[in-house]
């Protein structure tokens, strides 16, 4: 996520600001810059590090006692200089830095279009920054009451630092869905997305709400709503280490992004899934709409955890779309000499959008004439960019190794991706589509469900913690989850394991079953419920010890499972995306009772960026 630092009162703001984005590197970004005000406005910024842009601007006037400054995670616009924040208005009184996602940005653009306005960057930011001083000049009002304006007309999340020419110790500032702390100083004021830019200046702190604008000055604290009605600033003592804000108050950025899910799926769906309206806006896919419904078939090409998003998403398209998929681990597809034909689709999955053998893999067949179509994470990535269209997964950087929200990220795209071409191509019927745009939508909820119960698979983990082995077995929809519940648990907890399709026990894997082997059985009520719990009973009649992930009011299986987790029930379609959490709980809680580092397990890197 972006990441945004604001100062004004005696000190000079340059060091303040510079260093406090250094704080927020943690977020994640891909673009910085700073803007001081002093006699008139100085922008400095850049794509790349923080470093990198100190190093630039030595020596340049940096003397200011009023500075913002912002690390940028791409949402609109390809990290570049030019989409770098802050940015300028047209008149060059203004700067703005923004967090969050203006949605109705295409809308304010087009106004501004017609009346003439340039802009100098794809972003919202620029957008909504003279879309306010529009206002400014056309109501002859002053700035805040034309930001008061603005923000009633916005839809989306964002906080905004605001820096006028004409008031040089002024800071307006304003937040809807993306966090701002404002710290209290004597005679002077802090403004941070966390609290870590200001800690060693003032632990007293305000947390601005929603529908908020706060007017900052020195020796000031104006906090109003948006109907202009002045709020009492409710100031707060921080009790929290640099740390710990990092991590958001959690003990590793594993379990932050476990928990960070029900928003993270939120993000990644809106603006784009409309349940009542019975609709899914995504650009890059009605693009290419046409190659989608008239393919052939589609490979799906990816690595890992991705690699398991792509099984799943072939039992879905196949199911829902009637159209052959083909799901290819990038490294062999790369080296097999695969028959790739022109117009062929390739979907490449990849969070961090850098890994060289998917990279790789979709450049051999982009030469062969084949569309390459990228579900990503990292906006900009190299993956991002090479594709012909994509749809990104609006996760937020992922920080832990072990990728968890981008995975749900990725299950939430190509649920909509399928559901959207089975619908242009009319091989679903409208009930089924409508109920699963609804199961869809109601997602990020049950996921939050599922995450108050996180102590129920914690005892489950801590029972089993000192096994050597494990198996994880699925069926259907289920067996791809039961692939990446293996691998979270080999990854975060050095247990060997391994995930089959549960009827493929009986092949083979079942002389491994005693009764030191825990199998964890994904057994949510679905088609394959009664098959399952066949495959349960041969794996209890061999003394193994059953763990069952079981759909809430299922009867059957509790009493035959040695340990239960009961999840929220959903369409078997949609039901990985909940039946993954307690895999990904069970991994962490395994490692840390093991003393695992979980955040940077051994001999792992988070982009995998060599063949
Ligand atoms: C996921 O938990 C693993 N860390 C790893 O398998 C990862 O999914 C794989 O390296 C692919 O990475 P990508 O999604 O960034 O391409």
């Amino acid at each position: 996520m972006c990441g945004i630092v604001g100062y004004t009162g005696p000190k000079e703001a340059y060091p303040i600001v510079i260093t406090g984005l250094k704080r927020l590197e943690y977020r994640g970004y891909d673009s910085t810059g700073v803007a001081l005000l002093n006699s008139g406005l100085k922008v400095y910024k850049k794509k790349g590090r923080v470093s990198e842009l100190e190093e630039t601007i030595v020596g340049k006037d940096l003397h200011a006692h009023t500075g913002i400054g912002h690390t940028r995670w791409a949402t609109h616009g390809e990290p570049s200089d030019r989409n770098a924040h802050p940015h300028i208005s047209v008149s060059g009184k203004l700067a703005m830095i923004h967090n969050g996602i203006i949605e109705n940005y295409a809308q304010l653009k087009k106004e501004l279009d017609n009346k003439g306005y340039t802009f100098s960057s794809d972003t919202d930011t620029e957008v909504l920054l003279n879309f306010i001083e529009d206002i400014k000049e056309n109501n002859q009002c002053d700035l805040e009451e034309a930001v008061r304006v603005a923000l009633k007309r916005v839809t989306g999340a964002y906080v905004i630092l605001l820096l006028d020419s004409d008031n040089p110790d002024t800071i307006i500032a304003a937040r809807k869905g993306s966090p701002l702390v404002i710290g209290v100083g004597k005679g002077e004021h802090f403004l941070g997305s966390d609290a870590s830019p200001m800690l060693e200046y003032t632990k007293e702190v305000v947390y601005v709400n929603d529908y908020e604008l706060a007017i900052v000055r020195p020796d000031e604290l104006i906090l109003k709503n948006l109907g202009n009605e002045k709020i009492t600033p409710f100031v707060t003592r921080l009790d929290m280490e640099l740390a710990e804000i990092e991590k958001g108050g959690y003990d590793h950025f594993m379990l932050k992004e476990i928990f960070e899910q029900p928003s993270t799926i939120h993000d990644c769906l809106r603006g784009r899934l409309d349940a009542n309206a019975g609709t899914i806006t995504m650009s890059g896919i009605q693009n290419n709409i046409e190659h989608f419904k008239n393919a052939r078939r589609i490979i799906m090409v990816a690595c890992g955890t991705s690699w398991h998003a792509a099984l799943l998403a072939e039992y879905i398209i196949e199911e829902l779309c009637r159209i052959p998929v083909e799901v290819e681990y990038a490294s062999e597809f790369r080296y097999r000499n695969p028959i790739v034909n022109k117009g062929d689709i390739i979907v490449a999955i990849s969070q961090s959008g850098e890994t060289a053998d998917t990279l790789v893999a979709i450049e051999r067949a982009k030469e062969n004439g084949a569309i390459i179509f990228g579900v990503v994470n990292v906006v900009g990535s190299s993956i991002a960019r090479i594709s012909d269209g994509g749809a990104y997964t609006h996760a937020g950087p992922e920080i832990g190794v072990a990728s968890t929200k981008a995975f749900t990220g990725q299950l939430a795209v190509l649920i909509m991706m399928a559901l959207k071409i089975a619908k242009e191509k009319g091989t679903i019927s409208d009930e089924r589509y409508t109920n699963l745009l609804h199961e869809l939508d109601a997602v990020p909820e049950k996921v939050n469900t599922i995450l108050k119960s996180a102590e129920d698979i914690k005892k489950i983990g801590l029972k089993y913690k000192d096994a050597s082995d494990a198996l994880f077995l699925g069926r259907g929809y289920n067996f791809p989850i039961a692939l990446e519940g293996a691998l979270k648990l080999k990854e975060i907890s050095y247990i060997h394991a391994e995930g089959y399709p549960a009827a493929e026990m009986k092949h083979g894997p079942i002389a491994l079953v005693d009764e030191k082997l825990p199998v964890v059985f994904i057994a949510t009520k679905d088609s394959y419920h009664e098959k399952i719990v066949s495959n349960i009973q041969e794996i209890k009649a061999r003394k193994g010890k059953v763990i069952a992930v079981i759909t809430e009011g299922d009867e059957v299986i509790p009493g035959m499972a040695d340990d239960v987790f009961y999840i929220p029930g959903a369409d078997e379609i949609i039901a990985p995306m909940l039946s993954t959490i307690p895999m990904q709980l069970l991994s962490y809680y395994v490692g840390i009772a093991k003393g695992v580092d979980v955040d940077k397990p051994r001999n792992l890197a988070k982009s995998v960026t060599v063949e």
